[in-house]
């Protein structure tokens, strides 16, 4: 049995858990405020799901998802993350999040502060450039006319593998943009950004991406 911690528990955590636990893995859910505060979601998702404070989903993770905001990635508990696999599904909007120099500047990305936050853990981008009521409800199995991809980048070769079975099962293809420095081809405003895509399609509008 695999289990998947998952950092935040809204729109981004929720849909995830919803799309894992339809794919046989077990989750730990934590957000900011507290287990208690996600007892009817857990409760919704069934007995393979339970919450847990932040350091407590990410030590009971074979593997991780971080669907928190940006300015939260300082508080990602690094010690039980260390080796292991983190999704981030992380995405800038400075309006939001407030401007942040070294994004702007094109130096790092949004995943690429958290690998900086959690050296010893192996970074993938994912599930950033789709809606989240689509990713536990817009899986298609391979062939099928509808099944859409899906970009990832990361560092870490067999984590990118690893990713990418984990899109493969939850019904999408996988384009891999290559290291987290190349990740900003996804992001909010892109060509690629939610936009309904098969791998060429996506191949092309990541190749239009422009950081001007
Ligand atoms: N919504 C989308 O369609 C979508 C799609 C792709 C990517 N994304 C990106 O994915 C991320 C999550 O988006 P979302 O829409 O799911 O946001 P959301 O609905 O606002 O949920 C954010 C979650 O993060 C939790 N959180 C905040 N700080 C935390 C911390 N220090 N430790 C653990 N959990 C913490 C929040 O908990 P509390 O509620 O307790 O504060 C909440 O459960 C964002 O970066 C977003 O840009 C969003």
């Amino acid at each position: 049995m695999t289990t998947i911690g998952i950092l935040g528990s809204g729109h981004v955590g929720s849909n995830l858990a919803r799309a894992a636990i339809a794919h046989g893995y077990d989750v730990v859910l934590s957000n900011s405020q507290g287990p208690e505060t996600i007892t009817g979601l857990v409760a919704e998702l069934g007995p393979r799901a339970r919450a847990a404070a932040p350091a407590e989903a990410a030590a009971a993770g074979d593997f991780a998802i971080a669907a928190i905001p940006l300015p939260a990635i300082g508080y990602v508990p690094v010690e039980p993350l260390a080796g292991k696999v983190v999704i981030a599904t992380i995405n800038y909007f400075p309006q939001r999040d407030g401007h942040v120099p070294a994004i702007d500047a094109g130096t790092t990305t949004a995943p690429g502060l958290l690998q900086a936050h959690l050296p010893a853990s192996r970074v993938v981008r994912a599930f950033s450039m789709i809606n989240a009521a689509e990713m536990s409800g817009d899986g298609h199995p391979a062939g099928d006319p509808k099944r859409r991809a899906l970009a990832l980048a990361g560092d870490d070769p067999a984590a990118k593998r690893q990713v990418t079975r984990l899109y493969d099962e939850f019904g999408f293809d996988a384009v891999d943009l290559g290291g987290l420095d190349e990740s900003w081809r996804v992001d909010p405003g892109q060509p690629a950004f939610v936009v309904r895509q098969d791998a060429a399609e996506l191949r092309a509008n990541a190749a239009r991406a422009s950081r001007v």
